[in-house]
């Protein structure tokens, strides 16, 4: 649907249509800073808002249909009828919370040996509104259909776990959860979850429900997420007797600058340093990563954890995808 859509308004913008009003001084955006990912979840969110009527017929996201040949000319209509409207969401980077990214994480943890199934604090960076701290209560099936988690849980993780099983832990919870992220989003207010759901691509079905879910979890779970940089959250970290501390991330590295990478990354390794048996610390993501320089970006699962032996080392557990679901366990 997106592909077709943003062919379309490149067509528009050379030949003079009303995308050239809509995205006036954006002409020299950098490409990272995704443009057409930016315009489109504006429209959306003008559909979702109930502002853009006649294109609603097209989003599947409201119960619409999806097809190109009455799409397109009602996405025109609206730039040109509302282009005001479509500029306000303009300058702001496109904001997701990926729920289908917990399958990686959760199974992340399911790696960990018996000495280290402790009670889990879960510690965050990047974390968007949050909705990822809620995974402890999230049911989530692998590929042969075996669950962990509550079956009747809110949000189901479908065909999470492909590859080698994992070895349960039906205690698994998460005693405290903290993220931080450099601009939060409050999954529990109107315009949070307006922000996490227009940015969802509206023929995705799948991720749609899950965020939905998700955001009904997160108003009745407690949890935080502070408007602070990684290396300041990483900073305050400290361990605790009688659990198991977790630093976790996911696709957020790549928007730390070198100094605050290597500083996250100096207090990652300082608090595996004061790990011990009673105290342990893991560092747990998944990021896009090169196995080797040059090699193609995967979306990796890695897992470091201390104290050092046996269970020390960095590993990688396995690969995933953008959105997290399925991960192929190695
Ligand atoms: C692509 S989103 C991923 C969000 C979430 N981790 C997920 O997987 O759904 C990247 C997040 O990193 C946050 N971010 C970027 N730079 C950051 C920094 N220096 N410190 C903390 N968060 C940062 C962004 O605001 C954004 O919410």
């Amino acid at each position: 649907m997106y592909a077709e859509l943003l062919s379309r308004v490149v067509d528009d913008l050379v030949h003079g249509g009303p995308s050239v009003v809509v995205l006036a001084g954006h002409e020299d955006d950098p490409g990272p800073s995704a443009l057409g990912l930016r315009l489109l979840g504006s429209v959306h969110r003008l559909v979702l808002q109930r502002r853009a009527a006649e294109l609603a017929v097209y989003y599947p996201s409201v119960g619409g249909t999806w097809d190109v040949d009455g799409g397109w000319p009602a996405f025109r209509r609206l730039l040109a009828e509302q282009p005001d409207a479509v500029r306000e969401w303009l300058d702001r980077p496109p904001q997701t919370n990926e729920v289908g990214r917990a399958g990686a994480l959760v199974g992340g943890l399911l790696h960990l040996d018996d000495e280290l199934r402790l009670p889990v604090r879960l510690f965050e960076i990047g974390a968007s509104g949050g909705l990822n701290l809620l995974a402890d209560r999230f049911c989530l099936v692998d590929a042969t259909g075996s669950t962990h988690g509550d079956p009747a849980a809110a949000v189901l993780l479908e065909d999470a776990w492909r590859g080698r099983p994992l070895r349960p832990w039906p205690e698994l919870r998460f005693v405290e959860r903290v993220g931080c992220d450099l601009r939060p989003v409050d999954a529990r207010s109107t315009e949070g979850r307006l922000t996490l759901t227009a940015y969802v691509w509206p023929d995705q079905p799948g991720r749609l429900d899950r965020l939905r879910n998700a955001l009904d979890l997160a108003q009745r779970e407690p949890y935080e997420v502070r408007r602070q940089g990684a290396a300041d959250f990483a900073d305050a970290i400290e361990l605790c007797e009688g659990a198991t501390t977790v630093l976790w991330h996911s696709v957020m590295w790549q928007y730390l600058c070198r100094d605050e990478q290597a500083a996250v990354s100096a207090r990652i390794a300082a608090l595996g340093e004061q790990a011990t048996r009673k105290m342990p610390f893991v560092h747990l993501s998944l990021e896009p990563t090169r196995r080797t320089p040059g090699g193609p970006h995967e979306f990796l699962v890695v897992i470091e954890s201390w104290p050092g032996e046996p269970t020390g080392g960095r590993r990688i557990l396995g690969s995933s995808v953008g959105h997290g679901l399925p991960t192929t366990w190695a």
